[in-house]
């Protein structure tokens, strides 16, 4: 039997997939290219803006259609909207299945039942806030399966913590993720460990709040810099990043003397700030004020030389006048960012913006705030990659570029011949600080590490030769 995965949504989500994959594989199935050659088509969701769970209601759409030529074809639900919709979700006649993140260790099961028995199935938690029973098979599942099935060679996520206790007000994930819960560091590592075995060359630490790591055993309290520091010691890692990180005090010292000591710990931090303006951070129950978050930026620069730094920010939350949106402008000029994602805020049922505040800034206004920020960030963005010309990187390459996007940048960087262009064809990959680099070479790289000196650059891109 085939499946064909569908992933929405961030990159916990993402690892969620790598894990049901491994599970349908050992399972016996077998993986489907497109919908249409799939036994079984499951959907991973997500819920953090209407915008995601309305490309997944199209989707259902679609997929209604394709049932009516294939009445046997099980389309299953899975993730963030399984748990925040549940049984709405299994009144569309389409969806067979519906799983929430806590219940993904029964997919291989609840898919077999619903191919054998044509039975419809929804599996989610239904006190969401309170101590999950699905904690422990949660656990197993995190570990015995490796995500070896992960998309991009050499790479890997491993989820350090799950849920989230901060309740920033607009935000579904505490609803759908449930209570914060530390991983094990024995583990984590022993977890890792394998990934390296498997040839894992760069690993991501995954935390809704991965700095506020910690874990409590034999008389010892482990933080994220013990884990950096622990995991820096497994041959085979050769780079480590971590996300995302919330602006706070607690660990932060330790965590950047990790990434400054530790040559293995990539110097990247995404620590999003959402807002400039202290009126806005505080009706999103953010605990900082702007000049607090500019402060522990200036720290990472004075601790971590040539740190990249990037950030997520919201426009449109319920009250941002004129003169907060400026606060936010001036936040991201200061910052200098290597990059940043902007959202026009978008109310989520439950939420406490949702209940107590009035979307009141209009669509048109969120999207030229979107638009002007982004706009400010990619002039910061421009300045700074522009400093990479002429310099050689280090990067990890993950394959083929998707978009032809060295066509761009001029005849030179682009292999003249047809036959030179199937050898040598546009290959991406990071560098450490997580820059985009697109170059020519042969597709046998990926996974590996090349040198690349740069010869061109884009906003988010520097374009460079072998
Ligand atoms: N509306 C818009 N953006 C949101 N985010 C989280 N919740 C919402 C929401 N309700 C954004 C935040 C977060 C990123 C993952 O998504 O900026 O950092
Ligand atoms: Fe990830 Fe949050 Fe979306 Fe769930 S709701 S997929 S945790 S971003």
């Amino acid at each position: 039997m085939k499946v064909f995965l569908q992933t929405y949504g961030c990159q916990m989500n993402k690892l969620d997939t790598a894990l049901v994959t491994s599970a349908l594989k050992k399972a016996g199935f077998s993986l489907a290219d497109s919908e249409k050659g799939a036994d079984v088509v499951l959907i991973n969701t997500c819920s953090v803006r209407r915008h995601a769970e309305q490309r997944v209601l199209s989707h259902l759409g679609h997929l209604k259609h394709i049932k009516k030529s294939k009445p046997n074809i099980v389309v299953g639900v899975i993730g963030c909207m399984a748990q925040r919709l549940g049984a709405e979700l299994l009144e569309d006649k389409t969806v067979d299945i519906v799983c929430g993140p806590a219940q993904i260790p029964q997919i291989a099961e609840l898919v077999t039942k619903a191919l054998q028995e044509k039975k419809r199935t929804l599996a989610i938690t239904e006190k969401i806030r309170q101590k999950s029973p699905e904690d422990e098979a949660l656990e197993k599942f995190e570990s015995v399966f490796d995500s070896e099935d992960s998309q991009v060679p050499a790479q890997a996520y491993v989820r350090v913590m799950r849920g989230c206790n901060n309740f920033c007000t607009y935000c579904i994930v505490p609803y759908v993720r449930g209570p914060e819960v530390s991983r094990p560091p024995a583990a984590i590592i022993e977890q890792v460990k394998r990934l390296a075995g498997n040839g894992v060359k760069l690993v991501t630490l995954l935390g809704q709040m991965v700095n506020s790591y910690k874990y409590s055993t034999c008389g010892k309290t482990y933080c994220l810099a013990d884990l950096l520091s622990m995991v820096s010691e497994i041959e085979g890692i050769e780079w480590i990043r971590f996300v995302t990180s919330y602006p706070a005090e607690e660990f932060y010292e330790q965590i950047l003397k990790a990434m400054a000591d530790l040559p293995k710990v990539c110097n990247y931090l995404h620590m999003p700030a959402q807002s400039g303006s202290d009126k806005i951070l505080k009706a999103m129950n953010r605990n900082y004020t702007a000049s607090k978050y500019l402060e522990l930026i200036d720290k990472a620069r004075e601790n971590v030389p040539g740190i990249a730094i990037s950030g997520d920010f919201m426009v449109g939350f319920p009250g941002e006048t004129e003169e907060d949106f400026e606060k936010t402008v001036s936040l991201v000029q200061s910052a200098r960012y290597k990059n940043c994602f902007v959202f026009k805020y978008s109310p989520r049922p439950g939420t406490a913006a949702d209940k107590r505040l009035q979307d009141d800034v209009g669509e048109e206004v969120k999207k030229r705030r979107n638009i002007k920020l982004l706009a400010v960030q990619e002039e910061i963005s421009d300045e700074l990659s522009k400093e990479f010309i002429g310099k050689k990187v280090k990067v990890l390459v993950e394959g083929l570029s998707k978009k032809p996007r060295l066509s761009s940048c001029g005849e030179k960087s682009y292999p003249p011949s047809l036959k030179l262009r199937r050898t040598s064809p546009q290959l991406v990959g990071r560098t450490a600080e997580d820059w985009i680099v697109v170059f020519n070479g042969p597709v046998s790289l990926a996974g590996e590490f090349a040198k690349v000196k740069i010869t061109r650059t884009s906003p988010l891109t520097l374009f460079g030769e072998m």
